[in-house]
């Protein structure tokens, strides 16, 4: 039976969409995919609920979705589900000024369904805090030896800082690749705003412990360091973490070892250092996916990421035993404020010629921005 209901001629405030039941949702917004066809792109990351990745262009990791969007050519608006951090990166690489003059000055608009999805990570960092410690830094160190990083999942005007200094961006699948192309250019890397990534990341490098030290902002005292550790320290780690990664802790890996015999324990790089060294595999989101998609039927797995995309794999797995690796529930609350109402509500807008929620980064911050982003880009 068809549950075909036409968009409203002009589409009206968020509260009328609330009470819609959501069979009536995902069929007007597969009704406005139809009418718009290429000239919309809807983009989801991996963490999504289904009822939302249902109807996505493309699903993705952080690092698939910025490349998706940085190749998008011939689309006039991108609606992006995930979160404002991702948005602002899709428009800073879909607009880049050689995109926009090849399309004779036209922007691709970029819109993120609720701008109440944010990233608690991302908000750790904020650019004076960051500011401020380049500025602290430099009274013990000279900042020419400090490649700055930033995590993806950071501000536009964190990507901007990195790309007036030389710096540049990562996400949790090149993290590697990135520090290596840092550490070609300086002694020592500064690295926002996710300390166990940044942490992680560096073990894999064989960099010590004892090489790295923790910038706390809230911290006026040399972000809670000595001078003499500063000097020392060959990585500086902010002081941030995710806190849907951080409810994943080592206890729970032993239980599950215990109570699973041979299972696999696959953990995202968001995880402290202490659940990422019990674990068997370490990984972004698609690393994740990878992994299960080419496990033979029988695999029991163990995983420490979002909730949504761990039901998701266990799902679309039957053959394979998938365990959530916390006993408690931890998902991307923000991540969850993408729901159908606001997916129809943002695209029957944008389809009636008045979008909301656009997501425009200022064009100082995206001319900047958008170095830290190719830098990234280049690196194998
Ligand atoms: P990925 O880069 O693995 O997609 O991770 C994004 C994220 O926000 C994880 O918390
Ligand atoms: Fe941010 Fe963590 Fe949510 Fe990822 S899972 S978007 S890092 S809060």
């Amino acid at each position: 039976m068809s549950t075909h209901v036409a968009a409203p001629p002009s589409p009206g405030p968020f509260s009328d969409y609330r009470p819609l039941p959501d069979a009536v949702l995902a069929a007007r917004i597969e009704e406005v995919r139809r009418r718009m066809g290429r000239r919309l792109v809807i983009l989801g990351h991996h963490y999504q609920q289904d009822g939302v990745i249902a109807h996505a262009d493309f699903q993705g990791d952080s690092y698939q979705l910025s490349r998706s969007a940085a190749e998008r050519d011939d689309c006039e608006a991108i609606v992006f589900c995930g979160v404002h951090f991702m948005a602002e990166t899709a428009d800073i690489l879909a607009n880049r000024p050689a995109k926009v003059a090849a399309r004779g000055g036209r922007r691709v608009t970029v819109v993120l369904p609720d701008m109440a999805a944010g990233c608690s990570m991302a908000d750790m960092a904020a650019i004076h805090q960051v500011e401020d410690a380049w500025a602290d830094l430099g009274t013990v160190i000279d900042t020419a030896e400090i490649t700055p990083v930033t995590y993806i999942n950071s501000a536009a005007s964190l990507k901007a800082f990195c790309g007036r200094h030389g710096g540049i961006v990562c996400t949790s699948s090149n993290a590697r690749a990135v520090l290596e192309w840092a550490f070609a250019r300086g002694r020592r890397v500064l690295f926002f705003p996710d300390q166990h990534l940044g942490r992680n990341t560096a073990r894999t490098m064989g960099i010590d412990l004892g090489e790295m030290c923790v910038w706390n902002p809230h911290d006026p005292e040399l972000g809670g360091n000595t001078p003499a550790a500063l000097r020392g320290a060959r990585v500086i780690l902010w002081q941030g973490h995710c806190s849907v990664h951080a409810m994943f802790r080592p206890e729970h890996v032993d239980s599950m070892r215990k109570n699973v015999p041979g299972v696999k324990i696959l953990v995202h790089p968001e995880c402290s250092m202490e659940v990422v060294d019990k674990a068997d595999l370490v990984g972004s989101t698609s690393f994740i996916l990878r992994q299960v998609e080419q496990a033979p039927p029988g695999t029991k797995w163990g995983i420490g990421t979002e909730l949504h995309l761990v039901r998701r794999l266990g799902a679309n797995h039957p053959g394979q035993e998938v365990h959530f690796l916390s006993p408690v529930v931890c998902m991307c609350a923000t991540m969850y404020r993408i729901d159908l109402a606001h997916l129809c509500w943002s695209l029957e807008h944008l389809e009636a010629g008045s979008p909301v929620n656009v997501i425009r980064v200022d064009d100082e911050t995206a001319r900047f921005a958008v170095e830290a982003l190719e830098r990234m880009l280049a690196v194998k």
